[in-house]
């Protein structure tokens, strides 16, 4: 037992160090990562609601189309941060995920199938910038937007989201899914 920990702190040790990230900074980087992420959806999902409420999805959705960015941008500049939403299955080409996303994003996946808790991600690039990364899940209220068509989500709904995104694949998705990743490059 003793022998197992001593392995395991050496490990956790060893995968800190070569990250060049001490464990406090790691923590310092996670709590600043959930706050930024939780006050952009905080902000995202105050105006959508309200738009939903005002016009519900034919409302919303333009609102989406030409707010979301603007508010996330505001709020980067705010943290002195990049703040990304992305996904594998994306509903705007302008959040498209980089190949690191694409790993973490399978690497939760692969979490959710065996029933895992979904951690956030500290790390350093190789031009030293800090990131955090943490999973985006699918809640009651999103379905009408990115639910199941003719069971969550109505054709009209869809059809809206269509003519803006011609490509999207951002539906389909039930309760508690994984539909995409917070990416918060940090300044400094
Ligand atoms: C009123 C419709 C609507 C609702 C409700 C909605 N979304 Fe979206 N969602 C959109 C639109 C439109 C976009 C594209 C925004 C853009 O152009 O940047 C989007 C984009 C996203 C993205 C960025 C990745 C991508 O595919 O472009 C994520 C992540 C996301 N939504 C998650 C959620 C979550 C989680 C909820 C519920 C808490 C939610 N959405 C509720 C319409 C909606």
């Amino acid at each position: 037992m003793f022998k197992k920990i001593l392995i395991l702190a050496i490990a956790v040790n060893f995968i800190a160090c070569s990250s060049g990230f001490s464990e406090k900074e790691k923590q310092e980087y996670t709590v600043k990562g959930q706050e930024i992420a939780q006050a952009t959806f905080k902000e995202l999902s105050a105006n959508l609601m309200a738009q939903m409420k005002a016009g519900g999805p034919s409302q919303a959705i333009p609102f989406c189309n030409q707010q979301a960015s603007p508010i996330t941008e505001a709020l980067s500049k705010k943290y002195d941060v990049v703040i990304k939403r992305t996904s594998n299955k994306l509903r705007s080409c302008n959040n498209e995920p980089s190949e690191r996303e694409i790993e973490i994003i399978d690497s939760y996946q692969q979490l959710m199938l065996k029933n895992k808790e979904l951690k956030p991600i500290v790390e350093i690039d190789k031009d030293q910038k800090k990131h955090f990364y943490a999973p985006i899940k699918i809640q009651a209220n999103c379905l009408v937007c990115h639910g199941k068509l003719n069971e969550t989500m109505t054709v009209q709904t869809d059809s809206i989201i269509k003519s803006i995104y011609q490509f999207d694949i951002a539906t389909g998705y039930s309760e508690g899914d994984l539909r995409g990743l917070w990416s918060i490059t940090f300044n400094k």
